[in-house]
């Protein structure tokens, strides 16, 4: 019997993904691997903003920015080591990063404000807060205790990231949410 190649491997998988990433409603594993493909986004949009942010709180929010780039690649790794150790398999190439991610890039960034980046950051937190709580939930049903337990520690540190930015803002940790 002939081998499997690597391309025909792949092409099964991805016949798999097509139906499991069009559900309306989400696996723990599928959720989880949308948040790894959207921090790989986040880590080359924090970068634009790093390098980017112009004003009087360069200093500060070049250096902030960093630190969460760093943390968003300490978060990518973790997360997707934790799928693997489940038996499933994390995006791995910058094209499925892309299709899968939650939280979207733009070019355009670069030029705008210090307080809309960190706006735009607070937006992107919250929209993986939200699919980190719905991931716990979903990997509590299934019984995926440590899942549970990483997506526990990775929405903390998004949300105690929240409340700083938007203290910088002028803001309360919730304002703005709908
Ligand atoms: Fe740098």
């Amino acid at each position: 019997m002939a081998e499997i190649t690597p391309e025909q491997l792949l092409q099964l998988e991805e016949k798999q993904e097509k139906k499991e990433y069009n559900k309306e409603n989400p696996s723990a594993v599928t959720l989880t691997n949308q948040i790894v493909a959207s921090l790989a986004i986040l880590w080359t949009k924090l970068h634009q903003y790093h390098w980017y942010v112009k004003g009087p709180h360069f200093i500060t929010l070049h250096e902030k920015f960093e630190e969460l780039y760093d943390g968003v690649t300490n978060w990518y790794d973790d997360i997707a080591e934790t799928l693997l150790a489940m038996g499933a398999k994390p995006f791995s190439t910058t094209a499925k990063n892309v299709k899968y991610s939650l939280v979207k890039e733009n070019e355009a960034d670069k030029y705008r404000t210090s307080d809309v980046m960190v706006a735009n950051v607070v937006k992107d937190f919250r929209t993986l807060s939200d699919a980190a709580s719905k991931a716990i939930e979903l990997a509590e049903e299934d019984n995926e205790v440590v899942l549970a337990d990483v997506l526990t520690g990775f929405k903390a540190f998004l949300d105690k990231e929240i409340w700083m930015l938007q203290a910088f803002l002028g803001k309360d940790a919730k304002d703005g949410v709908e």
